[in-house]
């Protein structure tokens, strides 16, 4: 586009045409501006027309177009005159000019091109006994040609002035030729008055101290333009997927659980779970604890003997693990290492309520795991969980509604696998057929919430608590291409990526 004093003195030339049937012709007022034509054109006149500021009517002509070997002559002299002057340098010094001499003096080109005119135009002639080069003495030499190119360059290809026959020349020699092309008459505009008047583009208090509001024109908003990209407030990836993965649960029926506490007493995370203390996931190696706070507080006594003797004696038709089952270790502080924990204390809530309602519920949040760091794990990832707790549901519900959810990801064929959870039986891996990779591979896992969980917590004996799980690295790591978490999540994250990533459509 063109700077504000080009657009400032092609306006003045345009006022300063009077009358409504005059004009200005584009060719020579970019000329005068000292742009080119294009550039005239599109960064000027278009949008000048577009605001009424002049109005443009278009001429098509002819145009000569100047081939790159004619542009060399332009620049220097024609072949020709190349030649005849090389031959007059080595007669005026007094020797033969035999061609071996003169083929050291010109490119290839230039020599077979320059002497083949140079002949036919008769400046020189070859001596029949010696061969050698001579001068015509009758001839006219003027660099007709490259002056031609030249005039035709600084008319931007128009022949204005220049003999018929010698257009013949340069397109029959292949050094320019006729192409299209549009220039514009320039009239006045019916705006032109607002063009010129100069647009104010805030408001300010010198304005409205001074009245000259009133007078003033204001530049109009421009509603189309898209304004500069935000360094900030893009959606991670993790939370694109996150969100259609809430839309599937919520088209289910599924009720979102509050995720917000990311430190967890063991209880919830795994007591309640009925998770031995013993059980190696708790130990230092996978669990994060907390050193301050050390310990929760761990609120319902009455509960909580419950959760002991359901650990130490069993009950609900189970033996228990006969260990002697410590509070303090319940109550150490940890960073929750699944979203289970969160279920285990919705479903004591829900317990509580004096009368039971079946209920659907889902999260989708952080968990916390003290892994070795690789190209697929990190320490902290999130994880997507949905439950149903109703009256006489089976494992037959557990499965159907599993194949309802990953339905819903274009996951069709599901195949499940027997595996263990301490808090679930039966408990089964979730597998589904990858049409691009040509294999089965795990997507969840999931079970029948265990008596020895449930029924500590007050939740009826005919009531059953179905749940599955999965991550939601994986399934953004397939759908986003990629192969590294760690360009996905932490501190070597790709925020190109961040920024371009497409929004997510899980459903197909
Ligand atoms: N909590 C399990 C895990 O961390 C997933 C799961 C959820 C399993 C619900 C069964 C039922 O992998």
């Amino acid at each position: 586009s063109t700077d504000v004093s080009t657009e400032e003195a092609l306006l003045r030339s345009v006022e300063e045409l009077g009358n409504a049937s005059d004009f200005l012709d584009s060719p020579s007022v970019a000329r005068k501006l000292g742009i080119g034509h294009a550039a005239l054109v599109d960064g000027l006149l278009k949008s000048l027309n577009a605001k009424l500021a002049i109005r443009l009517e278009p001429v098509t002509h002819n145009r000569w177009e100047i081939s790159a070997e004619g542009i060399t002559y332009a620049d220097t002299t024609s072949p020709e005159v190349a030649f005849y002057n090389t031959v007059k340098e080595i007669v005026d010094a007094g020797q033969l000019c035999m061609p071996d001499q003169i083929e050291k003096k010109l490119a290839k080109q230039v020599l077979a091109r320059g002497k083949q005119q140079a002949l036919r135009r008769k400046w020189i002639a070859i001596d029949k006994g010696t061969k050698a080069f001579l001068l015509n003495d009758d001839a006219q030499v003027v660099d007709d040609v490259a002056d031609a190119l030249r005039t035709l360059r600084d008319q931007d290809g128009a022949p204005d002035g220049l003999p018929s026959d010698m257009l013949k020349t340069l397109k029959s020699r292949k050094l320019a030729s006729l192409k299209p092309f549009k220039t514009f008459k320039i009239f006045e505009g019916e705006r032109l008055a607002d063009a010129r008047k100069e647009q104010a583009t805030e408001l300010t208090k010198d304005m409205l101290e001074s009245g000259q509001w009133k007078s003033v024109a204001f530049k109009p908003y421009n509603f189309n333009a898209e304004g500069k990209p935000t360094s900030g407030g893009y959606l991670h990836t993790l939370l694109k997927v996150r969100e259609q993965f809430r839309l599937i649960f919520l088209e289910m029926g599924f009720e979102e659980m509050p995720t917000n506490n990311y430190v967890e007493s063991s209880f919830w995370n795994f007591d309640a779970l009925f998770q031995p203390q013993q059980h190696p996931a708790r130990d230092e190696h996978d669990t994060f604890f907390l050193s301050d706070p050390e310990y929760a507080n761990v609120p319902d006594r009455d509960y909580l003997e419950k959760v002991r003797r359901v650990h130490e004696e069993g009950g609900f038709g189970s033996r228990g693990y006969r260990y002697d089952w410590s509070e303090e270790e319940a109550r150490k502080n940890i960073l929750r290492t699944h979203t289970t924990a969160v279920s285990s204390r919705m479903l004591y809530l829900l317990a509580q309520e004096k009368e039971f309602k079946p209920k659907k519920y889902f999260s989708i949040d952080r968990v916390f795991r003290n892994e070795t760091l690789d190209a697929t794990h990190l320490a902290e990832f999130h994880q997507i969980e949905g439950l149903v707790a109703d009256r006489n549901l089976s494992l037959g519900h557990l499965k159907g509604i599993i194949h309802e959810f990953f339905k819903k990801m274009g996951m069709s064929k599901l195949r499940f696998k027997p595996t263990h959870n301490p808090y679930t039986t039966p408990s089964l891996e979730i597998h589904s057929y990858h049409e691009g990779l040509k294999k089965w591979v795990e997507v969840g896992n999931s079970g029948v919430f265990r008596p020895e969980m449930i029924r500590p917590m007050g939740i009826p004996e005919d009531v059953t608590v179905i749940a599955w799980g999965l991550s939601l690295e994986r399934p953004t790591m397939i759908r986003y291409g990629v192969r590294n978490i760690r360009d996905l999540f932490g501190h070597k994250v790709d925020l190109k990526a961040i920024q371009t990533n497409p929004i997510c459509r899980l459903t197909f």
